[in-house]
């Protein structure tokens, strides 16, 4: 099937998209991305992709390429174009094309900004999460803004990558204190030995995770317990239940971390039950 991806202004074959060899984005990793997951052709989660993309572009003094009216016309227009009913549409923005200098440009240039859609298998998927995914845990070795949605992700990467060749999904990032900051792209969490949902504080060196705010919403309406402290491998590991929030892998069940099983090694009702609620809401709300 033909793909189609926009580049700064048009929609151009996929295979045949190009950015400038001296964008910065290419250069310097000056730049940010967002990812909304879709359902039935809809954006999941969409103000508040949008107003975390918003924040990381301040925070960096990139320019708005367009409003959200205009770019939520041309996300949907990524999603009709590649014919996605359920899958993702990326967002990159860039500070833009200069030569290559580490300070801004000066005068200011023209943001860069690509967008891609892709299908995904959710059936697939819930096969998936019904089984459980491994995690393994690294060295938190990050800047100290990763609640900036950047596209510098090279010790992502790095701890993906690792995590891949010991079969695992993903990769907690674990800080001098030995407390879990987050995966390599998503939030991470536990249901306590005590049955209270654990996930890191927002006002950690983490990404505020989208998914992991709706969460929020959906464990409070379930009336279960909730508590932003942060946690250890250890306690982790002796946890009745973990999982892993984002909008890839939506709420996704650990059932083996650093190679020890949880329980019985089976996603938990906890877990579990968030992953359908997650995806209900998800759903009913996308726009
Ligand atoms: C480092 C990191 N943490 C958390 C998340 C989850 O964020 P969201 O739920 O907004 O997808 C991501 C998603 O890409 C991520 O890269």
């Amino acid at each position: 099937m033909s793909r189609f991806a926009y580049v700064n202004g048009r929609f151009v074959r996929h295979g045949e998209a190009v950015v400038h060899i001296e964008d910065r984005g290419y250069q310097l990793a000056d730049g940010v991305y967002e990812v909304w997951a879709v359902f039935d052709g809809k954006l999941a989660d969409a103000e508040g992709h949008f107003t975390r993309l918003w924040r990381s572009l301040d925070e960096l003094r990139i320019t708005h390429p367009m409003g959200q009216a205009a770019l939520t016309f041309v996300l949907r227009e990524a999603v009709r174009r590649n014919k996605v009913r359920d899958g993702l549409v990326y967002l990159q923005v860039t500070r833009g094309v200069a030569r290559r200098d580490h300070a801004f440009p000066n005068p200011g240039v023209a943001p860069s900004m690509v967008i891609t859609a892709k299908s995904v298998d959710r059936e697939l998927a819930e096969r998936k999460a019904a089984q459980g995914a491994s995690v393994i845990s690294v060295p938190e070795n990050r800047w100290g803004r990763c609640d900036i949605k950047s596209i510098g992700l090279l010790p992502n990467a790095l701890a993906k990558q690792a995590a891949r060749e010991r079969g695992a999904v993903e990769a907690w990032f674990v800080d001098e204190l030995g407390l879990v900051t987050e995966g390599a792209s998503s939030n991470a969490w536990i249901v306590d030995a005590e049955g209270n949902l654990r996930t890191r504080d927002a006002n950690a060196n983490i990404l505020r995770g989208i998914t992991r705010s709706t969460l929020f919403e959906v464990i409070r309406e379930a009336g279960l317990p909730i508590n932003e402290k942060p946690f250890t491998i250890a306690e982790a590991q002796g946890a009745r239940e973990a999982f892993v929030t984002g909008a890839g892998t939506l709420v996704l069940p650990i059932v083996n971390i650093d190679g020890v099983k949880l329980g019985d090694g089976l996603p938990g009702p906890v877990a579990t039950r968030l992953r359908r609620l997650y995806i209900q809401r998800a759903k009913e709300k996308a726009v």
